[in-house]
């Protein structure tokens, strides 16, 4: 494919730039993203949209030079996390239908979806370097544990992937970490992402309006804290390392 050359950049991050192309919109990764990460998160895509979930339309994956692309019809709309940065005192409402949105998500079916325990699994265990040997297996212990459901679930479902269009329908765009499994994870997921962004006021009442609203107890997603904070850490996340770290060592004194 060739992208048209006034494309405007979105958002631009350490492994690709989204571009807006007009009608349609691309993400374009560097070389360090393998090819098999960027054809899971198109196939990801393709299987919420035929879920039934409401997602950016996809038109193709495909090469601009020698960079993967994954195209995208483009939504219009703002995104809940620029509605919250400029209507900050709306933000109460905007995370209600967050919160909607993500268990109305958790209640479709993908059953090729790639399994949650596995990829957790998977991760844990390549976070050797970081996390010690008796500590990962107390994770794969617990993660092991953990009731085995087959929600669809979004696996980064923060405000920015949320886009709210004029008639005010929401669409979920992002689907690169989605998998089968279970709620609470994805919950703790959202939890673990707006600490990281400094959100500790919104980490919270969030933790609080998602329990309440699913009719599941905080202590229940507080056990899937240690595992995803591991999980981050096998991402990588460098800048995030000591928050992440201390999330994981809750292991210890539960
Ligand atoms: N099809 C689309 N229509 C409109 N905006 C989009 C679309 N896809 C992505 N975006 C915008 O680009 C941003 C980055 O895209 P996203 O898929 O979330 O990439 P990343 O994995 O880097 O977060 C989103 O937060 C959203 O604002
Ligand atoms: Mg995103």
């Amino acid at each position: 494919m060739k992208l048209p050359k006034d494309k405007k950049a979105l958002a631009t991050r350490h492994n690709k730039v989204v571009f807006d192309c007009g009608d349609t919109v691309a993400k374009v990764f560097n070389a360090t993203k393998p090819a098999s990460d960027i054809v899971n998160e198109a196939l990801n895509l393709t299987r919420a949209q035929e879920a039934g979930i409401d997602v950016p339309q996809f038109i193709e994956v495909g090469k601009d030079g020698n960079n993967w692309v994954i195209l995208t019809k483009k939504v219009e709309g703002k995104t809940l996390r620029e509605l919250m940065n400029e209507t900050p005192e709306k933000t109460e409402e905007y995370l209600g239908q967050l919160i909607d949105l993500e268990l109305s998500v958790h209640s479709h079916r993908a059953p090729l979806m790639n399994r949650q325990k596995d990829k957790y699994a998977r991760m844990i265990a390549d976070a050797a370097d970081i996390i010690d040997e008796a500590q990962r297996y107390e994770l794969l212990m617990r993660l092991d544990g953990m009731p085995n459901h087959t929600k669809l679930c979004h696996g980064d479902f923060v405000p920015s992937n949320i886009i709210v269009r004029e008639d005010g329908t929401l669409c979920v765009c992002d689907w690169a970490h989605a998998t089968q499994g279970n709620g609470g994870a994805d919950c703790a997921i959202t939890y673990l992402h707006l600490q990281l962004n400094g959100e500790n006021e919104l980490a919270e009442s969030y933790l609080r309006m998602y329990c309440e609203r699913q009719g599941c107890s905080v202590n229940y997603v507080q056990g899937w804290m240690s595992i995803v904070a591991a999980a981050e850490l096998a991402r990588g996340r460098v800048a995030e390392h000591d928050y992440l770290l201390s999330m994981v060592d809750v292991v210890d004194y539960v």
